[in-house]
């Protein structure tokens, strides 16, 4: 899974690095991994890039993207950081959290990817390459999940290049780990800190800081973004299974359920590990998505904890009907 790069892989990571840049110097489309999902990247000051990414995706005009920084000085350029969001940040990032901040008006971000809104979501990845293309580019990026809209998010280069690869200008090869799941975001925007997204990072660990982070109780839509219908392959899902009801579901397994020689079986995690889990739930309902074969998918019941609340935030918004 986490690949030690050699010399050689020096060579190609450098060079795959310079390459992303100079397109996005180019006012280019490129997807690059975090260390969450893939990104699809462009250049955040720039109007026309910016719109290139909506309709590309088929993504809102509402909806606003997340910007990508290098470090939290850059992210200070852009944002208002009150204590507890420079707390925050100080204490998760280079990592999967995003922070909602006030705009500060001296921020050169496109109006397009905030969706006129006066806040932005910044965050600072850690993955390597994502890091490498900052620091070089020098200027802040606006990534928004590479898939289309409402789809599964992508969470390896075939991914992207099956959906995306005819209309943007490159993808950077992934190299590194990968966690699975999109960022954590906290609005830090209101007297209290809202969980708008759960993500890796979760409530238990911001808990320990006592930070009186707000969960939204129920499915109201807090992120623009965070519509029911989300995160979704093209088949039905069914959640809460325990066994596949005919051949004609796939049946995605988690931990104890023993589906003895039915053949169309993905096991999130043998070891009930939700870590495990969140790393392979995209790719497998990848491969699963495949409506000539299957009906639906049904998916066998995930602890609501930790990072099991993201996965089943996830899973819930796929097994909404498009409406
Ligand atoms: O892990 C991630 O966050 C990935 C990687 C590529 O960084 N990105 C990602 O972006 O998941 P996207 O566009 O798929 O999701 C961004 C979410 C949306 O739900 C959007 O509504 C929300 O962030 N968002 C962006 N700006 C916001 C703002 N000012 N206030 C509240 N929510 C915001
Ligand atoms: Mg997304």
């Amino acid at each position: 899974m986490i690949k030690n790069p050699t010399q050689m892989d020096n060579q190609f990571f450098n060079d795959a690095v310079l390459k992303a840049v100079a397109f996005l110097k180019s006012k280019e489309l490129v997807a690059f991994p975090t260390e969450t999902v893939y990104g699809l990247g462009g250049i955040a000051s720039c109007d026309e890039v910016v719109q290139k990414i909506y309709t590309i995706k088929g993504r809102p005009s509402y909806n606003p993207l997340i910007v990508h920084v290098s470090c939290l000085e850059a992210a200070q350029d852009i944002g208002t950081f009150n204590e507890r969001a420079l707390f925050l940040a100080k204490q998760f990032w280079p990592g999967p959290l995003t922070l909602v901040v006030p705009l500060k008006k001296t921020a050169n971000i496109s109006f397009i990817a905030r969706a006129g809104l006066s806040t932005v979501a910044i965050r600072v990845p850690s993955h390597l390459s994502a890091q490498a293309v900052l620091k070089k580019l020098e200027a802040p990026i606006v990534a928004p999940s590479a898939n289309l809209s409402g789809y599964l998010s992508s969470t390896h280069y075939d991914h992207v290049y099956k959906n995306l690869h005819d209309k943007i200008a490159y993808i950077l090869p992934n190299t590194h780990h990968f966690i699975g799941l999109e960022s954590t975001i906290i609005d830090c925007t209101q007297k209290e800190l809202t969980l708008l997204r759960p993500g890796f990072i979760t409530a238990e660990d911001l808990n320990i800081y006592q930070l009186n982070l707000v969960l939204p109780a129920d499915n109201r839509i807090k992120a623009p973004g965070a519509t029911l219908h989300h995160y979704a392959p093209n088949l039905p899902i069914r959640l809460n299974a325990t066994f596949p009801l005919n051949d004609q579901e796939a049946f995605l397994n988690f931990g104890h359920f023993t589906i003895e020689g039915f053949k169309k079986t993905l096991q999130l995690s043998e070891k009930a590990d939700l870590n495990e889990a969140a790393y392979h739930l995209f790719s497998f309902l990848h491969i699963l998505d495949q409506p000539d074969i299957y009906k639906a998918i049904a998916v066998a019941p995930i602890p609501d904890q930790g990072i099991g609340r993201a996965i089943n935030d996830r899973l819930k918004r796929a097994a909404q009907p498009k409406i």
